[in-house]
């Protein structure tokens, strides 16, 4: 990603941050922070490599067109059991294109594969715990003959010292979350903690944007 491109990015989830009480989950140190629930990593991890893994999944480097869909800003903290922030923890995401397709040689599923989304990518959190993504709404996919899987957003936080969290993120109202088999496995009292309320991005026309934020464990 360019340097504008960047700032770009930066500029538009700063704005995230009014969405939530990022400084008041900076600030209570006391505080207990239940660890986000993992879920299965399912079967589409990503298997080959990919020159470009970076935290803009709706630009494929070398290619000029934008991913198909529509483009969804997410971003967040990641903190521990206490609420303090984590900084330096890798955040990788991998989730199908629009059309519902993963670029993984084990996905059955017929629908075209978009050139020009990026599948697969990673940040940093920043010294604040911060990460973010720019990427698109996936579509909803069949994950057997009478299951729908929601649209949803896979995601792997590794960090020295942490346990390794893996984990499904989902879109708040989709037809197809009370009914999907991995979401419903997420105890009831903690489900809301991994479907996200998008809204629309008052940035960028036709874009929305999303907080998740993510707890993880110390060793
Ligand atoms: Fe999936």
């Amino acid at each position: 990603m360019n340097t504008n491109r960047r700032n770009v990015l930066k500029a538009s989830l700063g704005a995230l941050g009014a969405l939530a009480s990022t400084s008041a989950l900076a600030k209570s140190f006391d505080a207990v922070c239940r660890t986000t629930p993992a879920q299965t990593e399912g079967p589409f991890y990503p298997v080959k490599d990919q020159d470009d893994k970076d935290d803009d999944l709706t630009l494929v480097r070398g290619r000029t067109n934008r991913a198909r869909g529509q483009v969804a800003y997410i971003g967040g903290i990641v903190s521990d059991e206490n609420c303090r922030p984590v900084p330096g923890a890798l955040v990788e995401i991998w989730q199908a294109c629009a059309s519902g397709r993963y670029n993984h040689p084990g996905d059955e599923n017929t629908a075209p594969l978009d050139p020009d989304f990026q599948y697969w990518g990673r940040a940093l959190t920043d010294g604040n715990g911060e990460y973010r993504f720019r990427t698109i709404v996936p579509g909803a996919y069949p994950a057997d003959t009478d299951w729908m899987r929601p649209p949803h957003i896979h995601y792997k936080v590794h960090r020295k010292g942490y346990h390794e969290l893996t984990t499904q993120m989902y879109f708040a109202g989709s037809e197809y979350n009370d009914a999907d088999k991995i979401l419903r496995a997420v105890p009831a009292n903690e489900r809301d903690s991994v479907i996200v309320s998008f809204a629309p991005a008052d940035f960028e026309a036709g874009a929305l944007v999303g907080r998740f934020n993510l707890t993880i464990r110390k060793v």
